[in-house]
């Protein structure tokens, strides 16, 4: 069994302790039913008065109400406690998600995490609640009745004892082809969540290209997939219960057969042949159930190994042992002879690079050369393959990561709105909201005249990721995020790139004022962004190919001027595009 749940059952040991000692009183007592049936039909055949059956029917009635008040508690107990466990492991998963590096999410599937912590947690739930019970029950009850057959006649005890077996192992054997099936089902249900949870993601995409009927086909195939699937292990499964029910029905003839044979014998009394059918009775549920059980146990144990795949990940970028607080940043930010692959093929090299405090370097090149790569580095979102990233002259990985992040505004390049009101969504990095700060937020990045128009200004929810937002609205936002947490390093990744040239102006004049203390990294692709940054740095293909300011890197002509040319004589059309006369 996997150690990490036998460690939510060791810590509910106690729980299955008091269920287990109450199902055992309930099933001594289940078991003296068939007793108390004996001594009355015995009574019957030596001619007994009717007030003394009465007093057997009443023995009954109160055997099975306690019974049945054992058995709510007994239920109560060991069912409860296993929705406590699931409980708690769908925290850890939670909180263990939350841990685990970026970089581990881009190759996972994120329906896939979803249906681990749905379906198969609510298998293992299955197995340590209902399982667990039904397991530790049926030992207990097939104990006491082969107690008290064996009390009264050995042969026939060990009939039925061969016989009733017989549809637990039905249950054992079909299982591991019922398992196998089963984990396939599973393994396909994990796909379609996948599949329509990206479809659902991307609706907008799949929507302008027209794709719903190809979306739908595709979807289907999968669901079609599934459904064979499923019926695979309904073959199994009908082909199981019938087969079970046979072999009930073939105790009950063996027991009558032999049983009938020894009353006419004289070797067991017709009450003691009526309590042995009362047995036969009492363990046929539980017998089915064992099987079942071995399956629930199965299945569970194959659930709980695909969600310790997601417990075995270790989160890879994690503070340091001894890690240092950074109380006081100051913002300057170095790279040294950084190089950094992803999983083997390089994208930067021999990076070096001095940002001091308080100044704002700008970063342009060509698209795919690095730059988002590079600020990823800062914050540790990604560590450098080679060399290193300091900030305040220390190494970014000897600080406590949340320190380190909290010192950085990041405005990301595919910005992320989360479904909730716009305000919250600006306040996202504080740990204490407050209105004016979130609205002086907004009015730097030129978003308060936007929330003026909105119908409830900064209540106004958003939607999913942000959809009801236009892109330099969302921009802007991402930018007011930013900036409410007053970083002393701001990352803007091309966020400016859906804001018309007069806004970007504006904003980028508003956070010279702020961010005149502090360190500014610009990543745009216009020339009219990274115009006044003390420092601009060009990058191609992971490489820095050119450095200066706007005007020695003009003057020094290469892919800066050439950049700078094709933008000017762009603008220069637009121009004369709009004066020229409509034909
Ligand atoms: N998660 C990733 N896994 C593998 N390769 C990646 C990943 N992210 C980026 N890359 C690759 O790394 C290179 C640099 O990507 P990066 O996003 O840093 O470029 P960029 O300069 O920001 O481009 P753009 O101007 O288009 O935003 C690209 O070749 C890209 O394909
Ligand atoms: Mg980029």
């Amino acid at each position: 069994m996997s150690p990490r749940l036998r460690k939510y059952l060791r810590r509910h040991a106690r729980s299955y302790v008091i269920g287990f000692l109450l199902g055992t009183a309930s099933a001594v007592l289940l078991m003296l039913g068939p007793l108390v049936l004996r001594l009355a039909v015995d009574a019957i055949a030596a001619g007994a008065a009717l007030s003394s059956l009465l007093r057997y029917a009443a023995v009954l009635v109160a055997l099975n109400l306690a019974v049945w008040i054992l058995r709510y508690y007994w239920r109560m107990h060991i069912l409860g406690v296993s929705r406590v466990i699931e409980y708690e492991i769908r925290n850890d998963y939670f909180a263990h998600l939350q841990r685990l590096h970026v970089g581990f999410f881009q190759h996972t599937r994120t329906g896939d995490l979803m249906t681990r912590a749905v379906s198969d947690l609510s298998t293992v739930q299955r197995f340590i609640g209902p399982g667990i019970m039904h397991f530790t029950s049926t030992l207990v009850l097939t104990a006491i009745a082969a107690g008290f057959m064996l009390a009264i006649d050995l042969t026939l005890t060990l009939y039925i004892l061969v016989v009733l077996p017989l549809v637990s192992l039905t249950f054992i054997v079909l299982g591991p082809l019922i398992h196998r099936q089963y984990e396939s089902v599973q393994e396909q249900f994990s796909v379609i969540s996948a599949q329509a949870q990206e479809n659902f993601s991307g609706i907008r995409v799949v929507k302008a290209f027209a794709q719903e009927p190809h979306e739908t086909e595709a979807f289907a195939v999968l669901n079609r997939e599934y459904i064979r699937r499923n019926l695979a292990v309904i073959k199994t499964d009908g082909a199981l219960w019938p087969l079970m029910s046979f072999f009930l029905g073939l105790a009950a003839v063996v027991l009558l057969w032999q049983g009938g044979q020894a009353v006419i014998a004289g070797r067991i009394t017709l009450g003691q042949f009526v309590q042995f059918i009362g047995y036969l009775g009492q363990l046929a549920w539980p017998m089915v159930a064992l099987g079942w059980v071995v399956n629930l146990m199965q299945r569970g144990l194959a659930s709980m190994k695909r969600l310790d795949e997601i417990f075995m990940q270790r989160p890879r970028i994690v503070d340091p042992a001894g890690a240092q607080a950074l109380p006081a940043p100051r913002g300057e930010v170095e790279f040294r002879r950084v190089g950094f692959s992803y999983n083997g093929s390089q994208v930067l090299s021999g990076i070096d690079l001095h940002v001091p405090a308080g100044t704002t370097v700008a970063i342009v090149g060509p698209t795919g050369s690095g730059k988002s790569t590079l600020v990823n580095l800062i914050p540790r979102l990604f560590e450098p393959t080679e060399g290193s990233v300091l900030v305040d002259g220390v190494d970014v990985r000897r600080y406590r990561i949340t320190d380190l992040r909290r010192c950085i505004g990041m405005v990301p390049q595919d910005t992320f709105m989360f479904s909730a009101s716009l305000g919250e969504n600006i306040a996202y990095g504080l740990e204490a909201p407050d209105a004016p700060r979130i609205q002086k937020a907004a009015e730097i990045a030129r978003l308060a005249p936007d929330v003026a128009d909105f119908p409830h200004g900064y209540d106004t929810v958003v939607g999913e990721r942000g959809v009801t937002l236009s892109g330099g609205q969302k921009q802007r936002a991402a930018i007011a995020r930013a900036v409410a947490r007053d970083p002393s390093i701001l990352i803007l990744d091309d966020a400016l790139s859906s804001v018309d040239t007069d806004t970007e102006e504006e904003i980028l004049r508003q956070l010279r004022g702020v961010m005149a203390t502090r360190t500014a990294i610009i990543i745009s692709h216009r020339i009219s962004t990274v115009r006044h940054a003390d420092q601009i740095i060009v990058l191609d293909n992971g490489k820095i190919v050119q450095r200066g300011t706007h005007e020695t890197l003009l003057a020094g002509g290469g892919l800066y001027a050439d950049l700078y040319q094709k933008q000017l004589l762009e603008e220069e059309l637009e121009a004369t595009d709009l004066d020229a006369p409509v034909r």
